[in-house]
């Protein structure tokens, strides 16, 4: 760690299994007699994640001490706090043609398939009991919820081992892509020691700019890091929504404190467990502090309104390193004046300009703009047209 992070990584080292030139040009030498595997989304985004470091200490794909570790009590095998598997999986056919030992060639699934993306030098094969890794992570083991519909459609096998990324995607935002120690050597260079990182896979309404710019009050910055990875089909695409931040980024935020930047992760919709792995990212990212709203992560009715909330009460701060900033449900309210949460404010559910996600679908569809205690004109025009196009 560099003496002026204001944090260490997750496990101690910022992990870098980028391929050097050498080693690059190595491995796509050698990738043609290589046994290949095709990747699914959530797989590709968690390789780029582990090559990059924003998912150290891992430095491959998991392994069965590490996987029923985190599966069965939260933690790896070294007992550093994980959550959520992640694992590269293959059909059976596919798995009886492999032993550990083998490097094997990674590839995207079409379309964009055909270019050697990494390879993982693989320790060990496993099967899985997938439905009570669906129970742990998701709390459920129905398919209608999409973690675990996603998970259905990962192999039966596991393959664990290391990976050496060779060639990196093209990122969907370029001027909006850092990686790990990037915007550690942003935010050390503003001299930054106290930074808030703001998980978000929605637009940025006036509830997510209240949480944002409250943690604002008592940090030095904030960082806006949106996930762009995979996101189920009717949540709002990436491309929508980085409009929406930039235009809030220009008419909303004071830009000298207040980093707006790319998380490539893949959403996995599991609530509770996917908050303290969405707050290790941020660790790994350089960020000292995590804002943790309502129902973070969630999806449906699977998990209680503060349970995300409640997950960080099962480590001790010093093993988690970053902090939870907890909010409660924030709302503009009308007596008030001002936005308000429960814990703020006094008046009654009359007074509060509350939407739900629906009622806001429908009025964009329809082309209304929602009220501006909701949602900042500029964005729900960017929403309206989107939806138009
Ligand atoms: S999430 O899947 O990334 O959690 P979303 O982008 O809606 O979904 O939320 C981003 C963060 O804002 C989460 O921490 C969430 O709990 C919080 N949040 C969203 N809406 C509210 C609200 N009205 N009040 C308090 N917290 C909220």
């Amino acid at each position: 760690m560099n003496e002026k992070d204001a944090i260490e990584p997750h496990g101690g080292t910022l992990v870098d299994r980028i391929a050097d030139r050498e080693r690059a040009a190595d491995l796509k030498r050698r990738a043609p007699e290589l046994p290949r595997l095709s990747l699914h989304v959530r797989e590709l985004a968690d390789l780029e994640m582990i090559a990059n470091g924003a998912l150290s200490p891992l430095e491959g794909f998991m392994t069965s001490a590490d996987y029923q570790r985190v599966v069965d009590e939260g933690r790896l095998a070294n007992g550093v706090p994980w959550t959520i598997p992640v694992t590269l999986s293959a059909s059976r056919d596919e798995a009886a043609r492999l032993r550990p030992g083998q490097e094997v060639a990674l590839f995207a699934r079409a379309p964009e398939g055909g270019r050697l993306h990494a390879v993982v030098e693989v320790a060990e094969i496993f099967t899985p009991d997938k439905q009570r890794e669906a129970q742990s992570v998701y709390r459920t083991v129905e398919t209608q919820h999409p973690g675990v519909a996603q998970l259905g459609e990962l192999g039966e096998v596991y393959l664990g081992g290391k990976i050496w990324l060779v060639e990196r995607r093209p990122s969907p935002f370029p001027g909006h892509h850092n990686d790990p120690k990037a915007t550690r050597a942003w935010f050390r260079e503003r001299g930054w020691q106290r930074i808030a990182a703001f998980q978000t896979r929605n637009p940025i309404h006036r509830a997510h700019e209240y949480l944002t710019k409250c943690a604002l009050e008592i940090a030095d910055g904030l960082l806006i890091h949106p996930l762009v990875g995979y996101t189920k089909e009717d949540d709002i695409p990436a491309e929508v929504r980085m409009r929406c931040y930039e235009t809030l980024m220009e008419h909303y935020y004071p830009k000298d404190r207040v980093k707006l930047s790319t998380l490539p992760a893949a959403m996995r919709y599991a609530g509770p467990k996917e908050a303290i792995f969405h707050a290790i990212m941020r660790r790994n990212y350089g960020c000292t502090h995590f804002i943790v709203g309502r129902d973070h992560a969630g999806v449906g009715k699977y998990y209680g309104t503060y349970d995300a909330q409640r997950e960080f009460d099962k480590y001790r701060p010093e093993e988690m390193g970053i902090s939870p900033l907890r909010f409660e449900h924030s709302f503009y309210c009308r007596r008030c004046g001002a936005m308000a949460s429960q814990k703020s404010c006094p008046h009654a559910d009359g007074d509060r300009v509350i939407l739900s996600g629906t009622k806001v679908r429908e009025l964009l569809r329809a082309g209304q703009e929602p009220p501006p205690e909701f949602s900042r004109p500029e964005v729900a025009k960017i929403l309206i047209d989107a939806m138009r196009a």
